[in-house]
């Protein structure tokens, strides 16, 4: 396992210690919270602890299930207790940029039903302004040229739509997902999300503002956690 595999696996299995028996818990996407995925399947079978989850994506519904984590659907719970998920960036006031994975969507719906969000990530995905990691927005396939036109126009960047080969990507709802090349200039997060749902075509743009409680940040010195002052767990 190389370096960064090794941390991504690191932050993954701490965020564990916010699972305990009785919980419902959301389950992120991506390569970091996978191994949060994997672990929490070991507590079920090696140490019977009792939890369902609930996936964000298609893609961890499999893995969820294939290491045993029963899975409930969203609509069938009150509440979720915490979310665990990765990032591809957060800046101090643990706003976020997620959808490199394109499973912002289900993300963004699972972590609002969510009492607490735990982010998992290394050192990498730590910055000081969001916006150098192209930002995910969710677009309908109608028309998708003109609403990432739109996007180009508001954001003032270059909008890609995110591609397989010759085929646009389609997310686990149908759509397609368009990159903003913003730049790391992002310092007002919730305008921008404010703005960007505005547009017509957009389904959900990868901004996950005043959601996150803690990062768990893996880098060659260890695990920290970083606890946000102003969210839920806080002391
Ligand atoms: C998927 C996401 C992921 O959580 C994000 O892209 C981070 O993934 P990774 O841990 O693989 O870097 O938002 O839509």
């Amino acid at each position: 396992m190389d370096k960064v595999e090794l941390l991504k696996q690191q932050a993954g299995i701490a965020a564990c210690k916010y699972v305990n028996s009785g919980m419902k818990v959301g389950l992120g996407t991506g390569s970091t919270v996978k191994y949060t995925v994997i672990e929490l399947g070991r507590m079920i079978s090696e140490e019977g602890m009792e939890i369902v989850g609930v996936p964000t994506s298609l893609a961890t519904q499999k893995l969820a299930t294939e290491v045993g984590i029963p899975l409930v659907e969203l609509s069938d719970c009150t509440h979720l207790d915490i979310v665990i998920d990765g990032a591809d960036e957060f800046d101090p006031e643990f706003n976020l940029i997620k959808g490199g994975g394109a499973a912002l969507l289900r993300e963004k719906i699972v972590a609002q039903e969510a009492k607490a969000m735990v982010v998992v990530a290394d050192h990498r995905k730590q910055v000081d302004t969001l916006g150098a990691f192209p930002l995910p927005i969710e677009i309908t396939p109608f028309s998708f040229e003109a609403t990432i036109r739109q996007l180009s126009r508001l954001l003032d960047c270059r909008v890609n739509c995110r591609m397989s080969g010759d085929n646009p990507v389609i997310t686990d709802n149908g759509n397609y997902i368009a990159d903003a090349h913003c730049g790391p200039n992002l310092s007002n997060p919730r305008n921008t999300e404010m703005e960007v749902l505005k547009i017509a075509g957009v389904v959900q743009v990868g901004l996950f503002n005043e959601m996150c409680d803690a990062v768990i940040l893996a880098n060659s010195d260890g695990v920290e956690l970083l606890v946000n002052q102003n969210g839920r767990l806080a002391e």
